[in-house]
């Protein structure tokens, strides 16, 4: 960062105080990762520089000769890895990309279903503070009180009762394993489009240890960042024949230029995810998470559904006698970073929420494995004993920075 440090001296330090953060902490938080050195290489990269409104080989600005064959590169690597027909990788991130499917493939104020934000479902799934939930008329479907899965055959009976036009599934916070078919089912009983987001867990879909949502789903959204280990940005993959309203949506419907530094990026990390230790990855992120699910039971935690399928573990803070936000921000005293979250059913407000989220892509990108979710569960279950205990938290912060000090973070220069 040298020209940097010269030019804006302010603005680098904070750089590389957050590059040292990002190396000595334990980072839980289940939408965060490590992009690889090449991800960031071609994300800081003269790309930048560059206006191309349009897509490859039909452009409204001369000079595209290199950018076309970039986005095509991404889009081939898109189609192949997902096994779609059709990709757009020009989303500015998740929450456009959904917005995009919504302006393609609806009219203001048609009829979505959608999973409740409370259920673990994302603000752009229909939320009353999203647009989705103001430009459109929404019913949200949920989790069974008994078991804390989705209920399926209340989402179903909503669907024929409500009609919706598009059904929305896939979760920001949601630890078992998502049944597309049954959906697949709903949306065909009320002739829905069924839009799958699996921002949180694309990986997963790619390496077998989550099922694919195609051929289920009419669309699949997802973030390029996240567990795809990607830039910052977002993608859409349809069927063939929707493809003409996907790509009217995203440009000139929503966005103009695209992000190409980004796109290259996405190019960069999706033939990273292409290669079989990706899929190793992938399988290890769930390894890990399965191993802190019971290191935390151990420590006498309550898991919401009592363990995890995927990436993410949702903890109930309130019978250790935390809120979420009280857990999570003792946590960050001992140099673990987490977030406050709710719980199903939670009688408390989102401000305030009961539970923590925890995932482990970042800390299985560095190379940690079970023995170490195991010492990272003890870690928690000690702060959550002694949070009121400075000398305790003091304790802990100096073993989880001796910790990821032999697990160096992929790109991240200190
Ligand atoms: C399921 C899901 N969809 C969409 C998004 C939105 O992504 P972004 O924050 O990039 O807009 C998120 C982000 O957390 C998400 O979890």
């Amino acid at each position: 960062m040298s020209h940097l440090r010269q030019s804006d001296p302010q603005v680098a330090e904070l750089i590389q105080q957050e590059s040292r953060r990002q190396a000595s902490v334990l980072r839980l938080i289940p939408s965060e990762n490590y992009a690889s050195p090449a991800v960031m290489e071609a994300t800081g990269s003269v790309l930048t520089n560059k206006y191309s409104e349009g897509y490859p080989f039909r452009r409204y600005y001369q000079g595209q000769e290199f950018i076309d064959l970039i986005e095509d590169i991404a889009l081939k690597r898109a189609r192949e890895l997902f096994g779609a027909e059709h990709a757009n990788v020009q989303p500015y991130s998740g929450s456009p990309a959904n917005m995009a499917v919504y302006l393609g493939l609806l009219k203001p104020h048609d009829r979505v279903l959608g999973m409740d934000l409370a259920a673990g479902g994302h603000l752009t799934h229909g939320a009353k503070v999203s647009f989705s939930g103001k430009f459109y008329e929404v019913r949200q479907y949920g989790l069974s009180r008994s078991t804390g899965l989705v209920d399926y055959e209340a989402a179903r009976a909503m669907a024929r009762e409500f009609q919706p036009k598009l059904i929305f599934t896939g979760a920001s916070s949601y630890p078992r394993t998502i049944d597309f078919s049954i959906f697949r089912q709903i949306a065909d009983e009320v002739g829905a489009y069924l839009v799958a987001d699996i921002s949180h867990i694309s990986g997963l879909c790619i390496s077998g240890d989550h099922p694919h949502p195609l051929p289920h789903a009419d669309v699949v959204t997802t973030t390029t960042h996240k567990l795809l280990r990607g830039p910052r940005g977002g993608m859409i993959l349809c069927r063939g024949e929707l493809a003409p309203k996907i790509d009217k949506a995203v440009f000139p419907g929503l966005q103009g230029g695209p992000h190409n530094h980004v796109t290259a990026a996405i190019a960069v990390a999706l033939g990273e995810a292409a290669r079989p230790d990706f899929t190793e990855y992938c399988h290890q992120v769930v390894r890990n998470a399965q191993a802190l699910a019971q290191g935390l039971t151990d420590q006498g935690c309550q898991l919401v559904t009592g363990g995890t399928d995927n990436h993410l573990v949702l903890i109930d803070a309130t019978p250790l006698g935390h809120t979420g936000k009280s857990l999570a921000v003792a946590l960050e005293r001992a140099g673990i970073v987490a977030n406050a979250n709710k719980i199903p059913f939670d009688p408390r407000p989102a401000e305030e929420p009961s539970g923590v989220r925890l995932g482990t892509p970042a800390l299985t990108t560095r190379g940690m494995r079970e023995a170490q979710m195991a010492q990272v569960a003890a870690f928690i279950g000690q702060v959550a004993r002694d949070a009121g205990n400075a000398t305790v938290l003091e304790t802990v912060r100096g073993q989880v920075a001796e910790l990821c000090a032999g697990f160096p973070a992929p790109g991240v220069a200190v």
